[in-house]
C-alpha cells in the first residue's frame, strides 16, 4: 500500500491485501459455484492437511470460528460441568464464552508484567495453595468451591507465546489438560528448553483454538476457526462434536453442534496460508522499526518486549502509555487509525460469571494504558515513520 504523506494510516486495512491476490481468490469461489460443494469437501480436507503442517501438527479441525474451536476443544478433551478452567483475564470475551458454554467455571490467574501473557508463577501459586489433591476423587480440587480443576488454557495474546515449559510443567503434575487459546498467534513459535527446539503455537497443548476471523494473521471472508491436535481419537471427537456429534450420516451418537467449515472459506485460506510465513515476518520487521524507532523516545511510552524465547507474529503492536485517551484522540487527529485490545478485562465482564477472582493487579494496571497502533504485513516505512512521529509529537519529542 503507498501512500501520500498526509493519507490516513487505518488501523487495518483489509481491502488492499485481499485485491492482490484476486485472481486466485475469486477463483475459490468460482470453483464452489461450479461443484456446488459448499460445505467439507476436498476445499476443505486440503486447508486442513495444509494447515496441521504449516502448525507441526498431525490434525487440523476446520471449524466456523474460533470460539467454536475452544468449545469443542474443551467438550471432546472431558471439561465436564462443574470442573473449573484456569485462564487469564486478559483476554477477548471467547475465551470464557466457551468455558462456561462447556459448562465449566473459570478462575483468572494473572498476566506476566512483560508479555502479557499468563504468569506460570501465578498459575503455580493457585495449584499450590489454592488447590489440594483429593485422593479419594482422584483430582484436583480448588479448596474454596470444593470444584475439580481440569484445564488451563494459556492465551498466545497479540502474536506473543504464553511462557509454554513451565505451564506444561504443572499441567503434567496436576494432571491438567492443555488448551492453547492461539487465535492470536498463527505462526508464532516458542524455543522449548525443555525439547530443546522451537515449537510452533498450537503444537503444544492437547489441542489449541484458532481463529480465522477477517482480521487475523490468517483470515477468511468469513466466519471461520480451526483446532489443532496430534491425538487421533480427540481428533475424531472434534470432527463429530462440530458435525451434529454424528459418527455417519444421520448417526448421532453425541450431541453435537453445527460447527463445520465451509469450502469458500476452506479454499480461501489456502491460498492466503501460502503467504503467511511471508506476511509474519513482514509484520516481524516493522515490530522491529517500532522498536528502533521508539527507542530513542526515552520515556514516556512502554513497547512490546518479546521473550527470548518467543518468535512473536504480531498480530498486534501494543505499547503502553499513561494518557492514553489522549494519545489515541491525539493520534486520530493525524489521521492515524488505533484499537484497544481489551478495555475491560474479562474478570469484569458483566456477563462473566466467576468464582471470587484472584487479584490480578497486572491486568487492572495494563488495560487502563494499551494502545494498538497500526500493524498488518504490508505497511510502509513511511507509514510507520509517520506513526512514530506523530507519537514523538504528542510527547513533544
Ligand atoms: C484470543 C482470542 N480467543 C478467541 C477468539 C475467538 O475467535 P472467533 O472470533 O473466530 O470466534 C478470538 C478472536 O478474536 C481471540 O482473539
Amino acid at each position: 500500500m503507498s501512500m501520500t504523506s498526509t493519507a490516513k494510516i487505518p488501523f487495518l486495512d483489509l481491502v488492499s491485501p485481499h485485491q492482490e491476490l484476486q485472481t486466485e481468490l475469486l477463483a475459490v469461489v468460482k470453483k464452489a459455484f461450479d461443484s456446488a460443494g459448499f460445505i467439507g469437501g476436498p476445499m476443505v480436507d486440503e486447508f486442513e492437511r495444509e494447515f496441521a503442517k504449516f502448525c507441526d501438527t498431525k490434525y487440523c479441525i476446520g471449524v466456523n470460528s474460533g470460539t467454536d474451536a475452544l468449545r469443542f476443544a474443551f467438550m471432546a478433551a472431558g471439561v465436564a460441568p462443574g470442573d473449573i478452567v484456569v485462564t487469564v483475564p486478559h483476554t477477548f470475551i471467547a475465551t470464557t464464552e466457551a468455558i462456561s458454554q462447556a459448562g465449566a467455571q473459570v478462575t483468572f490467574v494473572d498476566i506476566n508484567e512483560e508479555t502479557y501473557t499468563m504468569d506460570p508463577e501465578r498459575l503455580r501459586d493457585y495449584l499450590e495453595n489454592m488447590c489440594e489433591f483429593d485422593p479419594s476423587r482422584g483430582k484436583l480440587i480448588e479448596k474454596a468451591s470444593k470444584c475439580s480443576v481440569s484445564a488451563v488454557v494459556p492465551v498466545h495474546l497479540y502474536g506473543q507465546m504464553a511462557d509454554m515449559d513451565p505451564i506444561l510443567g504443572l499441567a503434567e503434575k496436576y494432571n491438567l489438560i492443555v488448551i492453547e487459546d492461539a487465535c492470536q498467534a498463527h505462526g508464532a513459535e516458542y524455543f522449548s528448553k525443555k525439547a530443546g527446539i522451537w515449537r510452533k503455537a498450537g503444537s503444544m497443548g492437547l489441542a489449541a483454538a484458532f481463529s480465522f476471523y477477517p482480521g487475523k494473521n490468517l483470515g477468511a471472508c468469513g466466519e471461520a476457526g480451526a483446532i489443532t491436535t496430534n491425538d487421533e481419537v480427540l481428533a475424531n471427537k472434534m470432527r463429530m462434536i462440530r458435525d451434529h456429534g454424528q459418527s455417519k450420516k444421520y448417526y448421532h451418537d453425541v450431541e453435537g453442534y453445527n460447527g463445520r467449515l465451509d469450502s469458500i472459506q476452506a479454499g480461501w485460506l489456502t491460498v492466503k496460508l501460502r503467504h503467511l510465513a511471508k506476511w509474519n515476518e513482514s509484520r516481524r520487521t516493522i515490530a522491529q522499526r517500532y522498536h528502533e524507532l521508539f527507542a530513542e523516545l526515552k520515556e514516556g511510552i512502554t513497547i512490546p518486549r518479546e521473550a527470548a524465547w518467543t518468535r512473536g507474529v504480531y498480530h498486534l503492536y501494543v505499547v503502553r502509555v499513561q494518557d492514553r485517551e489522549a494519545l489515541q484522540a491525539h493520534l486520530a487527529g493525524a489521521g492515524i487509525g488505533t484499537g484497544i485490545h481489551y478495555p475491560i478485562p474479562t474478570h469484569r465482564q458483566p456477563a462473566v460469571g466467576c468464582f471470587a477472582p484472584l487479584a490480578v493487579p497486572r491486568t487492572e494496571r495494563l488495560v487502563d494504558e494499551i494502545l494498538s497502533l497500526p500493524m498488518s504485513a504490508d505497511h510502509t516505512d513511511e507509514e510507520i515513520d509517520r506513526v512514530v512521529a506523530a507519537v514523538r509529537a504528542f510527547f513533544g519529542a
